[in-house]
């Protein structure tokens, strides 16, 4: 069976290289002052993060991949000192480029242990439009908090590198603009009958174990071999080079407002050693998540909480690679109600904000418990 849930892949990646800082501080048009909202109840809302600059990005629509791109060239282009736009080492089936931002506050001055990394992996599953839309948006949050001086962002810059990939698979998520609003895998030619891979059941936890299909026609073909594919091959790249000083790793999918501790092939295996601060992290995000808009988040393990197992994901991969890290899947809006429907994929472009807010709201949280702030 196709399972058409939407995994947000938030893959938090520490850079080797060294970070840079120019004493130009550019910043962008139109900021108006942050929000500050409150709450009756235990917990405060986070201040509400103006991303108005229309003349770069309109955080009110779905974008297509190139349009991504040439926004975030500009975005590099107004703020170097805190902002690179890197690429990743293997170009995807069609040729594409796979881009990466890094981001990173005041410079480490020399004898200062490496900062700690985080790594956001999205748009792995092509029709999951959300999963690189948030992206964008908390790019976008994070360089104007850091220009305004908000104390939460400027923490979380200065204290670690921020490594997003917002279109994990291109491919996949131009064809899924073009041809295949549904479309899923990414686009390898496999037979002259079947294209696609599941990338996120291609990675080399478990391969081929639960929720596979050999069939390659299928939503759920793990490729013939973990990594077969350049852009699984791209985050592992990714997360081995930072993996001694990784913290974090996010992969961003939708839909079913669940956070998903690993491991999420089985829950009958022993768990990860570090499964009950993985676990008390994920709930500490959704509870965070819920008091922006009130959208309730469920998090546990994939069988409890999606009701099915899948093998081969990234986060598990993670866990397993980087021993002792938190690494979590979100799956983001809508709520899925123990049933499927293809409509929930295309989330209206009106909710695209508002579940931008409350996945940045879980990321500070993140950070928070992270003593990344
Ligand atoms: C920073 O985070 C804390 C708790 O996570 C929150 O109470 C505070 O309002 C945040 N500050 C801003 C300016 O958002
Ligand atoms: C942004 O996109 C929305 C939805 O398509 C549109 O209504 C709005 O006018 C756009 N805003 C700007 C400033 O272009
Ligand atoms: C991407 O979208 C823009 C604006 O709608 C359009 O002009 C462009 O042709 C699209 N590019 C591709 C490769 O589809
Ligand atoms: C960078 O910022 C952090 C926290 O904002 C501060 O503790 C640290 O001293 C700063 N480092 C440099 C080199 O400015
Ligand atoms: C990725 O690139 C490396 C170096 O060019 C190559 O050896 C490897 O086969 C590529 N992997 C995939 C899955 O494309
Ligand atoms: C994790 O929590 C469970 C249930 O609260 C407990 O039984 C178990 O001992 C804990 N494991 C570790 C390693 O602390
Ligand atoms: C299935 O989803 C619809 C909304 O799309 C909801 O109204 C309905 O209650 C759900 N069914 C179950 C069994 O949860």
């Amino acid at each position: 069976m196709v399972r058409p849930l939407v995994y947000l892949c938030v893959c938090l990646v520490v850079s080797t290289t060294v970070l840079h800082k120019t004493a130009v501080a550019l910043s962008y048009e139109g900021v108006t002052d942050a929000l500050i909202k409150r709450v009756t109840g235990q917990r405060e809302k986070l201040a509400v993060i103006s991303t108005d600059h229309n003349d770069v990005m309109n955080h009110s629509k779905y974008h297509n991949y190139t349009e991504m791109m040439e926004m975030l060239r500009t975005v590099e282009r107004r703020n170097p000192d805190l902002m690179t736009l890197r690429e990743l080492p293997n170009r995807t089936y069609e040729e594409r480029a796979v881009k990466m931002v890094e981001l990173h506050g005041n410079s480490s001055q020399a004898g200062d242990p490496p900062k700690p990394a985080v790594v956001i992996e999205a748009g792995i599953h092509a029709r999951e439009w959300i999963s690189p839309a948030v992206n964008l948006w908390v790019v976008d949050a994070l360089i104007q908090g850091y220009r305004k001086g908000d104390p939460n962002i400027t923490a979380m810059l200065d204290n670690s590198d921020w490594y997003i990939i917002p279109v994990t698979n291109p491919d996949g998520y131009e064809f899924s603009h073009k041809e295949d609003r549904m479309w899923r895998k990414n686009r390898r030619d496999i037979r002259w009958y079947c294209k696609g891979v599941d990338l996120n059941r291609n990675f080399d936890v478990e391969f081929s174990t639960t929720d596979v299909s050999n069939r390659c026609w299928e939503e759920i073909y793990p490729g013939d071999q973990p990594f077969s594919e350049p852009e699984s091959f791209n985050v592992k790249y990714l997360v081995e080079n930072l993996q001694h000083r990784l913290v974090a790793y996010v992969s961003v999918h939708s839909y079913s407002q669940v956070i998903l501790i690993p491991w999420g092939y089985s829950t009958d295996l022993p768990k990860p050693p570090n499964f009950n601060e993985t676990l008390r992290i994920g709930r500490e995000m959704a509870s965070a998540m819920e008091v922006r808009h009130g959208k309730v988040y469920r998090t546990g393990q994939a069988p409890d909480v999606l009701g099915y197992a899948s093998s081969g994901t990234s986060e598990d991969w993670v866990m397993k690679a980087v021993p002792g890290i938190f690494a979590v899947g979100i799956e983001l809006r809508p709520a899925a109600f123990g049933n499927f429907t293809f409509e929930a994929f295309e989330l209206e472009e009106e909710q695209i904000v508002p579940t931008a807010e409350e996945y940045f709201d879980g990321l500070v949280a993140m950070a928070k418990e992270l003593q990344l702030i």
